[in-house]
This record gives structure tokens, C-alpha cells and sequence, in this order.
């Protein structure tokens, strides 16, 4: 029921303009849940598995034009385009909204509107937010029950407070024409932010981050603009628990660029005996002070959305035994025996597959089986690794931050920022090294701050020096920040670092350096583990190897500074002096080094 006079009015505003059939507000209920299966499955888009090998649990196939984020079509509408900064695609408000009062005018005639009040953290969390999304899409609702938590608890705790009005629309109103499976307007895609008015609006996909209002619009782009405004952080992060053989538990938070391994991370299984990792969450982490000046976070999702092709139980075993009922598989593959399949899970494909488009599928088939952006959909709740204070509505105190990216060279496995604004200098500069894959030339570097390219609802230079500005607060207990690699290639082009389990090691050292039992060099670019500080033992790596992940590359970084100072300079005073200082006193120290070592 809803109580709420703001909300009531904004659903009448809202229905007048999207004109649906009916207008249903979901509880979040099992029944509610079957129900858009019922649906989903009646308009011929979703599958529901063999029981007997996955139950209660379906894929989907999209439309193959409607598959992953779009951030061309992505936008902050800030009244100033300097606010939006050149991180985002920017169209002023007045005009935005004129685009979409004409586009949603009538977008859901014959079709029901959902109204979602869900809670990006736990309800009840000082650190939770309440948001409401409107939709014209099963699916989304379905996937809303997993990724947040849905229903009439939250609007009791909303009461008659603000929410942040998230506006979803397939884009395809049912007239006269038949409906399609997966409806769906990719010639007029909008996913728009108005970071002022704190409102999110989005026009023609069913897909992802598109389309689940909650994640990476609410939760990143609309947060990261309200935390600036209120003083605490919104991030692209895992949060992990960490417990040494002895039983004493830390707390880590990590932000990494798709691609980077980031959720393999979050639910790590390590190498070195007695040491525990468990999960609290694997991409969005919100952070406020507590009282004793500690930074402490919650993962304000209920799920996990993660890329299923690569996933596998040697590379994430976590994340596959979490998959075993009650799951959305998007774009995979299907097997014969009603299961689902994606590249590498297995080391063999099976003999014959429905692959993600419903057709036909052999190992020599010249298409991969899943779309490389396949999706799995899961409750947090289900992951055998998932720490018990997850949802712990004071949040967990942070101790350590890391940001990393994929960089062959220069950039060492670990090194600890010497304070908190290099920390951040870290953070602005993660950058990754452009594959043969990929457009551009091979080698160049794609900066993604603190991973947050996509992600960040305001000019990135402020959200640095919002950064710089959460460092000042009195009695703040700020954690350590470490800038990580576990891509650092050879000579030949082989990794030198094994990763998965084995960043354990490395995660170990971070651990020590908080309890005081590890030690660090101090070198020109930070605070490197001190020889014998990380524990390689039972690793095949030469003292020469070691050497090289750990080493100093003075000429590396100092050819590394004109980019940076360039890199900066796009964003022009904006840049946090903070960060020039420290970019200064990088060079300097790199140069001194260079002349010590001459
Ligand atoms: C994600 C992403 O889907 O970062 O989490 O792209
Ligand atoms: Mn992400």
C-alpha cells in the first residue's frame, strides 16, 4: 500500500504520461516473482530449466540488439555541461526532458506498469537508499526481486521520505501490432541522469545496467553526485572479509575495470593455509564515516549480475557453486538436457548447444555459444563464501582500499600509497593497456579512475577532489590505499603472476601491513613490500621474478608523467591541486632516484 503523498503523485504523473493498461506495485513476493515467469515464459523469452539439474531456475534470450550497457546512449543531464565534465555525455535538462516527455508520452499503452519500491542496502541501514522504479518489463521486476530487496518493508521504512524516481520503459508500446518476445527500442535509446533533481529515466532497452534502475545508475552515477553533496563515497567496489589464522578480521574494499577479475576476487578461495576470504560484495560498495571516524561500507545490492562466460570452478569455484537453483541466465547457452553451458565452464564444449540467439551450436560453429556478455543473475544469500555481517546494517569497517588495473608493465603486483592523497593520485590514474582486441593502438593506455569512468554522475576531477576533501575530516581513521597488478607481463608475453588464489599472497601482505606484522620499503613511487615480506613460497617464480613483479621502473614511470600531466589537463582546473602536488613530487622523487642510481 502505499502511504507516501510524494509518491503517490509522482505514480499519478507518471501513468498519466506512460498511459499503461494497469498499474500493479509489487510486494515482492515469491508469488509475484512466478508470476513474471508465468509471463516471461508465456511471451516465449524465457525457458525455465530442468529442474532435476537447475531448479527454479531460467534463461532468457534477448534481442541480439538489446545486450549489454549502452554509454554512448548514456547521459548526465546536469544544468552545467562543466558539471557533467568530459567523463560524460552531457544534454541539459530542459532539453532531456523535453525528448523524454515525448518519447514516454504513451510508451506503455497495452501494457502493465510495475512500481518497485526497493532498497539499494539493507532496509533499515543508515547507509541504504530507497528508490522506486517504474517499469513496462517482467523481466526487470524479476530481476529487481534478485538484485535488491523489493517490497512493502520498504515502503513502510520510506514513510514519507524522498526516494530516488528511476522511470524504465521498454519503448514499445502495444497497439495494434503483435507483441515480440524481448521488446525493445534500440534506434531510440536514452539512459538519462539528472543528477539535481536526483531522477533516473531510461528509454528503450530491457537489458542490464540499462534497464535494473538500481545498479550502476542508482547506485554509482545518481550516488556518487548525492555522496559528494553529503560527504560520503558511492564506489565501483568489492567488499571483502579477510580473517588470518588466528581469527583477527579486516575488511577490504577494491575498485577494478571490467575485465579485471573484480568478482573472481570477491570470492577468492586462498592459496595459503589457514587464511579466509568471504564475500560482502562483488561491485557496488557505499561508504559513511561512523562516529568512531572509521569508513564503514555495505553492498547495497541483494545479487550478483556477473559475466558468465570465463566462469568456471577453476577461476571463480564460489561463484559457480552459488549457481545451483533460483537463478537468470541471459545470453548463455542451452544444452541438450535443459541446462546451460557458456565458453570455457567447461574445459570441452559439449557436442551440440541451442546457442544465446536459439540456434543451432557445434564446437565448429564460428560464433561463440554465449554472447560474451552473458549474464548470470543471483542472490548474494546463495554464495557459499558470503560473510554472515553482509548485510549488517551498521556496515563493515574498512581497512584497506584497493584500485588496480591491467598494465603489462611498469606498474608493480602491490605498492601502498605513502598517504591518503597519493592514494587518490593512485586511484585517478588506473589505467589499462589496450589489447589487440580492442579498437585503438595496441599498447596505449585506457584510463579508468578508480574504475569509475562509466560510472561517476559528475565531473571526475570533482569526484577527486571530493575524495581529497573526505580525507579531511577530523578524527578520521582513513584507510590504506594500495595500487595493485596482477597483469605484469615477461619478456615473451607471458603473465608473471599466477592471480586467482594466488592473490591471497599479496591480500596477506595488505592484511600484515595493518597489524604492524609486515614490513614495506619506502621507494619513489610508494611503499613496496620489503624483500621476504610477501610470502612466494610453493610458487614456481625465480628470485629474478620476484624481483621484476616488485621492481621500480624509474624510466617507465617518468615517461608515464607527460601522459598523466596530459591526461589531467582535459579536465583543466577542476584537476584537485592535491593531485598536481602529488604528480609533482612523484616526478621529483622518480628523477632523484634516477640521478642516485646514475
Ligand atoms: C558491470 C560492469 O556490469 O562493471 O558490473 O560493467
Ligand atoms: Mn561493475
Amino acid at each position: 500500500m502505499v502511504k507516501s503523498t510524494k509518491l503517490a503523485s509522482w505514480l499519478d504523473e507518471i501513468k498519466s504520461l506512460c498511459q499503461p493498461d494497469e498499474v500493479v506495485i509489487c510486494d515482492g513476493s515469491k508469488d509475484e516473482y512466478d508470476r513474471m515467469w508465468d509471463l516471461l515464459q508465456h511471451a516465449g523469452v524465457a525457458t525455465k530449466l530442468n529442474p532435476e539439474k537447475r531448479p527454479n531456475s531460467y534463461l532468457v534470450r534477448s534481442d541480439p540488439a538489446d545486450v549489454a550497457r549502452v554509454e554512448s546512449r548514456t547521459f548526465i543531464c546536469a544544468e552545467q555541461e562543466s558539471d557533467a565534465g568530459p567523463n560524460n555525455n552531457w544534454v541539459a535538462p530542459s532539453k532531456m526532458k523535453d525528448t523524454l516527455n515525448s518519447l514516454f508520452d504513451g510508451c506503455m499503452r497495452g501494457r502493465t506498469m510495475y512500481v518497485i519500491p526497493f532498497s539499494m542496502g539493507p532496509v533499515g541501514s543508515p547507509i541504504a537508499h530507497i528508490g522506486i522504479e517504474v517499469t513496462d518489463s517482467p523481466y526487470v521486476v524479476a530481476s529487481m526481486h534478485i538484485m535488491t530487496r523489493v517490497g512493502q518493508t520498504v515502503l513502510d521504512a520510506l514513510g514519507d521520505d524522498d526516494f530516488v524516481p528511476c522511470v524504465h520503459s521498454v519503448g514499445r508500446p502495444l497497439v495494434e501490432a503483435e507483441d515480440v518476445p524481448w521488446p525493445c527500442n534500440p534506434d531510440n535509446l536514452y539512459i538519462a541522469h539528472f543528477p539535481e533533481s536526483r531522477q533516473i529515466w531510461s528509454f528503450g532497452s530491457g537489458y542490464g545496467g540499462n534497464a535494473l534502475l538500481g545498479k550502476k545508475c542508482f547506485a554509482l552515477r545518481i550516488a556518487s553526485a548525492m555522496a559528494h553533496d553529503e560527504g560520503w563515497l558511492a564506489e565501483h567496489m568489492l567488499i571483502l572479509k579477510l580473517t588470518n589464522p588466528e581469527g583477527t578480521v579486516r575488511y577490504v574494499a577494491g575498485a577494478f575495470p571490467s575485465a579485471c577479475g573484480k568478482t573472481n576476487l570477491a570470492m577468492l578461495i586462498p592459496t595459503i593455509p589457514g587464511w579466509k576470504v568471504e564475500t560482502v560484495g562483488d561491485d557496488i560498495c557505499w561508504m559513511k564515516y561512523g562516529s568512531d571516524g572509521q569508513l564503514y561500507a555495505i553492498n547495497p545490492e541483494a545479487g550478483f549480475f556477473g559475466v558468465a562466460p570465463g566462469t568456471s570452478m577453476d577461476s571463480n569455484a564460489n561463484a559457480m557453486l552459488s549457481l545451483t537453483e533460483n537463478c537468470i541466465f541471459t545470453n548463455v547457452a542451452e544444452t541438450d538436457d535443459g541446462d546451460i553451458w557458456w565458453e570455457d565452464m567447461t574445459d570441452e564444449a559439449p557436442g551440440h548447444l541451442i546457442d544465446w540467439r536459439g540456434n543451432y551450436w557445434t564446437p565448429d560453429s564460428s560464433e561463440p555459444a554465449a554472447h560474451p556478455n552473458a549474464r548470470f543473475t543471483v542472490s548474494a544469500a546463495q554464495c557459499p563464501a558470503i560473510a554472515d555481517e553482509w548485510e549488517d546494517l551498521g556496515g563493515v569497517p574498512i581497512s584497506a582500499i584497493l584500485f588496480g588495473g591491467r598494465r603489462a608493465s611498469v606498474v608493480p603486483l602491490v605498492n601502498e600509497a605513502m598517504s591518503w592523497n597519493q592514494g587518490i593520485f593512485f586511484g585517478s590514474i588506473v589505467s589499462s593497456e589496450k589489447t589487440a582486441a580492442a579498437a585503438g593502438k595496441v599498447g596505449e593506455l585506457r584510463r579508468d579512475p578508480m574504475a569509475m569512468l562509466p560510472f561517476c554522475g559528475y565531473n571526475m576531477a570533482d569526484y577527486w577532489q571530493h575524495w581529497v576533501n573526505i580525507g579531511l575530516r577530523e578524527n578520521a581513521q582513513l584507510p590504506a590505499i594500495y595500487y595493485v597488478n596482477w597483469f605484469r607481463k615477461d619478456n615473451d608475453g607471458k603473465f608473471m603472476w599466477p592471480g586467482f588464489g594466488e592473490n591471497s599472497r599479496v591480500l596477506k601482505w595488505i592484511f600484515e601491513r595493518s597489524t604492524d606484522a609486515a614490513d614495506a620499503v619506502e621507494t619513489a613511487i610508494g611503499n613496496l613490500p620489503a624483500i621476504d615480506a610477501i610470502d612466494f613460497s610453493g610458487l614456481d617464480l625465480s628470485d629474478d621474478q620476484v624481483a621484476e613483479l616488485l621492481r621500480v621502473e624509474i624510466d617507465g614511470w617518468l615517461s608515464e608523467i607527460p601522459l598523466i600531466e596530459d591526461y589531467y589537463d582535459q579536465f583543466g582546473d577542476h584537476v584537485p591541486l592535491e593531485l598536481r602536488e602529488e604528480l609533482r613530487n612523484l616526478k621529483q622523487r622518480l628523477q632523484n632516484a634516477k640521478q642516485a642510481a646514475a
